[in-house]
């Protein structure tokens, strides 16, 4: 399996996917500050894995410092999740594992446990938030994969896959059981200007796994789709809301409306700590903005004239009433998503 992200001693080691496919290298970031300028510069990327990342970078901010008393660690934990905190702002996973890593400390200190006691259990926070992703991934992929034909083509967009999470990916991990279950399928995958998250990452794990992958332009889809030639989406989120409206990468929304006009099933596959039961509708998820730079650039090379610039929202969300189905690692929901995503959040 990909090793997306690790826990060393020394620090935080991720594969850095601003340089995939072309080159395959595994940086050690040494300190908190260093894991979250790799979350905002998109060396790791993909909701859950940032969240592990985040959570890692806490543990590691938290080692690393000298507090000597309880106040000076209360004080230098606050400015490490803050940090965090700010990294990118859609995807929900990430303040669930700081929220998740405040808990645990605020419980050790109210009982008086000793600061060193208490930087091993966040590392040891950060290991189970590992752990249970992955673990999540294969019981979303097991349940998930039973939606895929037994033949067949699907569609994904931006990447999902083990690169966006600790292992074995959301949608990525459906299309990766329902393989391993016999099934017979051939993945397009949408290039995801502007990031080529498909074309780079999507198309090079799959390539890796021996799945059948090719990539198509983003702007293919609703051509390929009037041909009969997708027989299901499957895409991951990034905040899914009570209601089941669904943020994902920009273009989700796009294909969710093109599969509707074609009957195609529409599924969406994301851990449980994806869902923001808080907002009662995808209007309320903040979308990032990147720099325009990822739009005006193609490969480092500026292809837009030098003096217009460009839109580049990182989001867009899907109205529930284009998902088919949820899946999570704890079951399938299905409109009306109000009350089958507050089940299975309990
Ligand atoms: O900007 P990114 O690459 O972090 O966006 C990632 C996505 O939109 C993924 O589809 C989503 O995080 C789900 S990853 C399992």
């Amino acid at each position: 399996m990909i090793k997306t992200i690790d826990w060393t001693p020394e620090g935080v080691r991720m594969i850095d996917q601003t340089k995939l496919p072309s080159v395959e290298e595994y940086p050690l970031f040494r300190s908190f500050e260093a894991v979250a300028d790799a979350i905002r510069t998109m060396v790791v990327r993909g909701a859950p894995a940032i969240g592990v990342a985040a959570a890692m970078g806490i543990a590691l901010g938290m080692k690393q410092s000298r507090a000597a008393d309880t106040a000076a660690a209360a004080a230098v934990f606050r400015r490490i999740a803050d940090t965090m905190a700010g990294t990118r702002p859609t995807a929900v996973n990430l303040f669930w594992a700081v929220d998740r890593m405040r808990r645990v400390f605020d419980r050790l200190l109210a009982d008086g446990v000793d600061l060193d006691a208490i930087r091993e259990a966040l590392i040891a926070e950060a290991l189970a938030i590992r752990d249970e992703d992955i673990e999540s991934n294969r019981r979303m992929g097991r349940l998930g994969q039973e939606l895929l034909p037994s033949s067949g083509t699907v569609l994904t967009h931006c990447n999902a896959g083990a690169l966006a999470t600790a292992g074995y990916g959301t949608a990525l991990g459906v299309i990766r059981a329902a393989v391993e279950s016999g099934k017979r399928l051939q993945v397009l995958a949408d290039e995801t200007r502007p990031f080529l998250q498909g074309a780079r990452l999507t198309a090079w794990e799959l390539w890796k796994d021996d799945i059948d992958v090719r990539v198509i332009a983003d702007n293919m889809s609703g051509a390929f789709m009037r041909q009969g030639l997708i027989d299901a989406v499957i895409v991951g989120a990034d905040r899914i809301a009570a209601n089941g409206d669904v943020a994902n990468k920009i273009g989700t929304y796009t294909v969710a409306v093109l599969a509707s006009r074609h009957d195609i099933p529409f599924y969406v596959a994301a851990p449980t700590s994806t869902l923001d039961l808080s907002l009662e509708t995808g209007a309320e998820i903040p979308i990032e903005e990147r720099d325009p730079s990822e739009v005006t650039r193609f490969a480092g090379v500026r292809v837009v004239p030098e003096n217009v610039t460009a839109f580049n929202p990182a989001f867009d969300v899907t109205p529930h009433d284009y998902v088919t189905a949820i899946v999570t690692e704890r079951g399938v929901a299905r409109p009306p998503y109000g009350p089958s995503l507050a089940a299975l959040a309990e």
